[in-house]
């Protein structure tokens, strides 16, 4: 869209984004791992670069290529606890976040340091979890007035209550609301609706990845400049 690429409304701008699935290591062959493709993510990542903006891609496990631009930087992790280093010091020096990852909620109580073996098991192996940093919530309680904070809600049921409980509990400026309940991970296609703090939730229309990032981008660049003294 030339109209979009040429009002460079993120000019200037240094966005933050995360992209792709963080992984729980079981020891040094095995991973718990999740569905996200990254394609949201790079998706973002694209539209803000195209929009103007100094990005910093902070991504986990993803299943496409990155794009390629001297405005982007991007830093691989593999795990919760690495993506939550990365954001924090990211974020310090930011205009907005865009929390697109799809982040291990859990990681083992104890990771092993060699291959676990099933002649110590026997039939059933147990693993014992333990909940990961909330990187959105601790990054929306330490923004400051005129830092943007955008969070994702994937949702197989109750969306729209579930989003709005995350809009509030993470204190994040924007969450778009995901259904995941029917064939998202690693599709081009998908269906959200946009909830702002004190705003009315808006439908977005758009139904692929790389339009609704677009839109999320214009939407946030907004954002910004209601932020301007
Ligand atoms: N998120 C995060 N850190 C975590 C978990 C999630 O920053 N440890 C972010 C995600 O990147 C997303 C938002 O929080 O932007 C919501 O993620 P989601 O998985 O939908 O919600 P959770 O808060 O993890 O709750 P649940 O999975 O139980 O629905
Ligand atoms: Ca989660």
């Amino acid at each position: 869209d030339d109209s979009f690429q040429a009002k460079q409304i993120l000019a200037g701008k240094k966005i933050v984004i995360t992209a792709g699935g963080t992984i729980s290591p079981l020891d040094p062959v095995r991973f718990l791992g999740n569905r996200s493709s990254g394609k949201m993510g790079i998706a973002l990542a694209k539209a803000a670069l195209v929009a103007g903006a100094e990005v910093i891609l902070i991504s986990g496990h993803i299943a496409v290529s990155l794009p390629n631009s001297p405005s982007l930087k991007n830093i691989k992790v593999e795990t919760t606890e690495q993506m939550f280093s990365a954001v924090k010091t990211a974020f310090l020096g930011a205009d907005a976040l865009i929390m697109a990852a799809a982040v291990a909620d859990y990681e083992p109580v104890n990771y092993i340091a060699h291959k676990i073996k099933k002649q110590d098991q026997g039939d059933e192996l147990k693993i014992y979890l333990k909940e990961t940093p909330d990187i959105l919530k601790k990054m929306g309680s330490i923004k400051k007035a005129n830092q943007v904070v955008v969070g994702f809600a994937a949702e197989t049921n109750n969306l729209l209550e579930n989003a709005s409980k995350k809009l509030q509990e993470k204190k994040a400026d924007m969450i778009v609301a995901n259904d995941v309940s029917h064939g998202v991970f690693g599709s081009d296609e998908d269906k959200v609706m946009v909830l702002r703090q004190d705003k009315t939730t808006e439908n977005i229309t758009e139904t692929t990845k790389v339009e609704i990032a677009k839109k999320i981008i214009v939407l946030v660049a907004e954002e910004l400049e209601s932020r301007k003294v």
